[in-house]
């Protein structure tokens, strides 16, 4: 059995007032929530430190949305995994498509940023996705199986364990544009396919995650799906009800 995830990007939103008063409301009805689904949530780097203090005993996981790829040293404004597992965060996202596009992120860069993480004890939640052309382009399946192989091939399988997926279509992000269920399946079976080719059994046991305008609305025909395990929602996750509302759409 797979594990159940809803994950909440924050993105660059609210201030840290904002940030702990979303916290707050997240705990709070986290309550409502079935025992097999795990909420996460990634404020901005300095939401961490108070945002904990929120989190801290209530199940509810906290994440980053990037980390830096070096351990420590010169390089001004960025934030090392050793900081982001010393505020409680036991989990950071790598790879989302805005990194990938506005600041250059390359697989090769991300190589090194899910190992420093593993290491420093975070489960990354590891993104991948293709764009409008290269879906209209049919190019899809290859363009994320490249993206997937060219990192996650690179992890021994206790790496990999400890690894969730996340499938964004870059199209689908922020749109109001969701894949269809058909769509999103689809490539969540291949992505599983593709990880069975290096890990073997253990793909059965990766959580894969939909993302791309996911909100109640859709959720519950998009976690219907066998290869589907959860979602990592962007801006249905500023809003305690709504984030609440897709984790119990299971
Ligand atoms: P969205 O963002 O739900 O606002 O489309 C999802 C994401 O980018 O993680």
């Amino acid at each position: 059995m797979r594990k159940h995830i809803v994950a909440g990007n924050w993105k660059m939103n609210t201030t840290v007032a904002e940030g702990v008063e979303l916290a707050k409301a997240v705990v709070e009805k986290s309550a409502e929530i079935p025992a097999d689904v795990k909420l996460i949530i990634a404020p901005p780097h300095t939401h961490l430190y108070p945002v904990h203090e929120v989190v801290e005993g209530t199940g509810v996981g906290l994440s980053a949305q990037n980390c830096a790829d070096h351990e420590k040293g010169a390089f001004t404004g960025e934030i090392a995994v050793n900081m982001l597992a010393g505020v409680g965060c036991e989990y950071t996202i790598l790879g989302h498509s805005e990194r990938r596009q506005y600041y250059g992120e390359t697989d090769e860069k991300l190589v090194e940023k899910i190992h420093l993480a593993l290491a420093a004890g975070l489960s990354p939640i590891f993104c991948v996705g293709e764009n409008l052309e290269e879906r209209e382009a049919g190019r899809h399946f290859d363009v994320v199986n490249a993206q997937v192989k060219n990192v996650l091939n690179t992890l021994t399988a206790e790496e990999m364990a400890k690894v969730i997926v996340a499938y964004e279509p870059v199209w689908a992000i922020g749109t109001g544009k969701t894949a269809s269920a058909e769509q999103a399946q689809e490539i969540h079976a291949e992505i599983r396919k593709t990880l069975a080719e290096k890990f073997g059994a253990l793909a059965e046991e990766i959580t894969i995650l939909y993302g791309g305008s996911c909100k109640p609305s859709n959720a519950k025909e998009l976690f219907a799906c066998p290869d589907i395990d959860g979602g990592l929602i962007g801006g249905a996750a500023l809003k305690a009800d709504d984030f609440i509302a897709i984790a119990l759409s299971f």
